[in-house]
């Protein structure tokens, strides 16, 4: 990497940011590419989240990613916000227009990237959310905004979903997000369905949690997407394909939120081989063996 007068700068600001994979991600792309830009992170309090962004502005940088836990707060110090990003509510990538940022969610649009990756459609689908908290709640208006036939919401707690799903059908003016408890999930009446685990339950070091065993459930899956990526294989997944069905976990979805910024901010177009070979430094660096 060289760096010389013209290097331009992007860059993630939360609170904690050591154990980030998106320097890798924009730095590898900036090696693939040729791009004089380098990708930093910067520790910020919650506190100083209107100085970090108009601090940045006036350093000159090109772009910069938002992570908990300022996703929601940097949206007052933005000059504009795209329509889903205003509509969920949160904000992980930051582009540099006349003035100030406009605000983007790119977790949305890389969940969406890394499910077409893999031929895992939205549109027309019956999906099942397990899970009412934040990541269920952004990924419930991207199922909406994205034509889903029907949104399940299961939750452990039933009130939890349907302050969700009220939401997000006051946001479309629509009533295809319907609650359901997780120990109900099963009587669904439709087959075929997509599933998106959107808890955090499963997560390492708690590899054998699952949220629902219901073999009844996982017979009904046809696609099972987990957003953790860490175990690479979650106790959901393993289920989901015991019963003959794809499972995916969230390791792309970081890919391509990743991706969709930098394309935002170097207006480029990534190629799969591109996208392929960041994903294989992200895995080195995460100590996975292909
Ligand atoms: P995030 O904002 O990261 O999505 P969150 O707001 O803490 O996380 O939400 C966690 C989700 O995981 C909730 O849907 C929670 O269910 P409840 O609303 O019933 O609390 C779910 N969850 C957490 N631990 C769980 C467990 N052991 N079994 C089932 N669901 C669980």
């Amino acid at each position: 990497m060289r760096i010389d007068g013209k290097t331009r700068t992007c860059g993630l600001i939360g609170c904690p940011v050591e154990h980030t994979l998106s320097p890798v991600i924009h730095n590898t792309l900036s090696e693939l590419l040729g791009i004089n830009m380098v990708y930093v992170p910067f520790l910020v309090e919650s506190e100083a989240v209107k100085s970090a962004v108009e601090g940045a502005y006036a350093l000159n940088l090109l772009g910069m990613n938002a992570t908990v836990p300022h996703k929601a707060a940097v949206i007052e110090h933005l000059k504009d916000v795209d329509d889903l990003a205003k509509r969920i509510g949160a904000v992980n990538t930051l582009v540099r227009v006349s003035g100030g940022y406009k605000g983007y969610n790119t977790d949305m649009n890389g969940l969406l990237r890394a499910m077409q990756s893999e031929q895992v459609g939205i549109d027309g689908e019956t999906v099942l959310l397990l899970g009412a908290g934040g990541a269920a709640r952004a990924v419930a208006f991207l199922c909406v905004s994205q034509n889903a036939k029907k949104v399940y919401i299961a939750n452990r707690t039933l009130e939890k979903a349907q302050l969700v799903a009220e939401e997000v059908n006051a946001s479309f003016g629509t009533d295809i997000v319907k609650v359901i408890t997780m120990d109900d999930a099963a009587k669904i009446p439709e087959n075929d369905i997509v599933a998106i685990q959107c808890t955090s339950v499963g997560l390492a070091p708690n590899n054998d949690d699952v949220v629902t065993s219901d073999e009844t459930l996982y017979q009904k899956i046809k696609t099972g997407v987990d957003l953790i990526y860490n175990p690479y294989e979650t106790r959901f997944m393993k289920l989901v394909r015991e019963h003959g069905g794809f499972a995916m976990n969230g390791l792309k979805m970081l890919l391509y939120q990743g991706i969709i910024a930098y394309e935002l901010w170097n207006q480029v177009s990534i190629t799969q081989d591109q996208a392929d070979h960041v994903l294989k430094k992200m895995k080195e660096a995460m100590g996975i063996a292909e």
